[in-house]
Parts: structure tokens; C-alpha cells; sequence
């Protein structure tokens, strides 16, 4: 079996033995800290709006992962996607099992995050559905578990972030090793056309991260701060990818001075 095979499969394998039981550990930790609602209301408020954000992040993830374990036609490379699935309809229901706690209103989601979501989903596109979920999205949300857990505002919350995080680095991982197979039987139209579809799904989660900008300060966290670790994640995944393609890593410049550009912009 080639390397890239081997990995993908151990994806799946570590999928198996790192699974973790959603319903027993938050239920240890309700016993543990009690319920969130001790955490102020501004933050409690500000929490919410965020984690509503990732719910609907992870119902997008679980749905992609489905469709890519039908779509992909590699054995190994299904094999990590049917585990992602198992994953992330664990993320969910934990997650909103927790949200449920909060005594809070309603809170109404910024729709560049829909849209972001729904162009992922919605794509046909093999290469778009891969470097959108797994490139793209999967980094901004490692970024946010790693930030929050940093904070600890939340208790619950600070200690479910680690079992995220050890799936999402996972997923990011098939991104990695699959998407260099993809493209290397791509024309220069379809690479292009990768490369705008990515920018303009950059900047719709630009402009959601801007929409969130208050409650990520309410919490103690600078959105520049978090939207450069999460540039970072994405454009090391993205070198990770050139690599596996002979291509140098300065094929990723014009897009980070581009999205440098639009950051001053739209977040100041
Ligand atoms: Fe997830
Ligand atoms: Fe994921």
C-alpha cells in the first residue's frame, strides 16, 4: 500500500480507537461544574451566538462528510471520510445537547456564515467540497475550540474543546492527503476556478468572523488575533498540499497578500 493510503486509512483506524462516549463525558461534566448558566449574561450571550455558529458548522461538516464518503472513489480516502461522518454527528449532538443549558434569547447568525456553509454544501465539485470543508472551515473552527479553551470562560466548555480538536485535526488531515490527487489531473481552468471559488468562500467567512467581532471581544479574544491563527492554519494545510505536489510554497503568496488586503479591510 502507497504511504498517502496508509495515512488515510489510519485516519480511519485512530477515528476507531480515539472514539470518545458524547453523552457520558458531558454528562460527567454537568456533575462536575453544574449547569453553564453561571458564566455572566454578556458572555453567556456571546458564547451561544459563537457555538451557534459551530453547530451549524458541524450539521455542514457531518453532511459534507456524507457526501464525500459516496462521492470519493479511493477506498482508504472513504474509509477517513465514513469515520469524519461518525465524528461529527458526535460534535453535534454534544454540542447541542450543551447549547440547550443556556438561558439565554435567541440568537440570529451572521448570514456570510450561512452562505459559506450552504456554497460547501452544495457544491458538486470534488476538489470545491475538499478544500472548502477541509482547508477552509475545519481551520477556522480548530482555531476557535484552541482560542476558547485558552480562555477558560466556560468549564464545560474548556474541557470538551480537547476531544474537538483531536477530531478536527483528523478531518484536516484528509484534506491534506487527498486533495493533491485531485488536483494534479486538473486543467489550468478548473485550478483557477478552484482558486476563485476559495476566495470568494474566504471572503463570506471574512465577513461572518466580522459580523461576530463583538462577541469575540466580549470574551476577551482580539477577532485580528484569531483571524491570523486561523490564516495560519489554513495556509499551512494549503503549503501542506503544494508540497505533495512538488509545487514550491510560494504558489500560496498572491492569495496571502490578497487576503491580507481584504483583512484591513473588512476587519480593520
Ligand atoms: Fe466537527
Ligand atoms: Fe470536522
Amino acid at each position: 500500500m502507497k504511504n498517502h493510503e496508509q495515512v488515510l486509512e489510519n485516519i480511519y483506524h485512530r477515528g476507531q480507537e480515539r472514539v470518545w462516549n458524547g453523552r457520558e463525558i458531558l454528562e460527567e461534566l454537568i456533575e462536575k461544574y453544574g449547569m453553564p448558566n453561571k458564566v455572566e449574561y454578556s458572555k453567556r450571550q456571546s458564547l451561544k451566538r459563537i457555538f451557534m455558529m459551530i453547530l451549524q458548522g458541524e450539521e455542514a461538516a457531518w453532511h459534507v462528510s456524507l457526501q464525500l464518503g459516496t462521492m470519493l472513489k479511493s477506498i482508504p480516502a472513504k474509509m477517513a471520510a465514513t469515520s469524519q461522518a461518525h465524528d461529527e454527528a458526535r460534535h453535534f449532538y454534544v454540542l447541542r445537547d450543551y447549547l440547550e443549558m443556556y438561558e439565554c434569547t435567541s440568537v440570529p447568525l451572521p448570514k456570510p456564515v450561512i452562505k459559506a456553509l450552504t456554497m460547501v454544501k452544495n457544491t458538486n465539485d470534488l476538489a470545491k467540497k475538499l478544500l472548502g470543508m477541509q482547508l477552509m472551515v475545519e481551520p477556522i473552527a480548530l482555531t476557535i475550540f484552541h482560542e476558547i479553551r485558552k480562555k477558560e470562560i466556560e468549564p464545560i466548555l474548556t474541557n470538551l474543546m480537547p476531544y474537538y480538536e483531536k477530531d478536527e485535526a483528523r478531518h484536516v488531515a484528509l484534506g491534506v492527503y487527498y486533495l493533491p490527487q485531485i488536483i494534479k489531473d486538473m486543467n489550468r481552468v478548473e485550478i483557477v476556478s478552484l482558486m476563485m471559488w476559495q476566495l470568494r468562500l474566504f471572503m463570506l467567512e471574512l465577513k461572518g468572523l466580522a459580523a461576530l467581532k463583538k462577541d469575540f471581544e466580549v470574551l476577551g479574544i482580539s477577532p485580528n488575533e484569531l483571524f491570523a491563527l486561523a490564516e495560519k492554519k489554513q495556509l499551512e494545510a494549503l503549503e501542506e498540499v503544494s508540497e505533495q505536489m512538488g509545487w514550491g510554497a510560494n504558489v500560496w503568496k498572491p492569495l496571502r497578500g490578497i487576503l491580507r488586503y481584504q483583512k484591513n479591510k473588512i476587519l480593520g
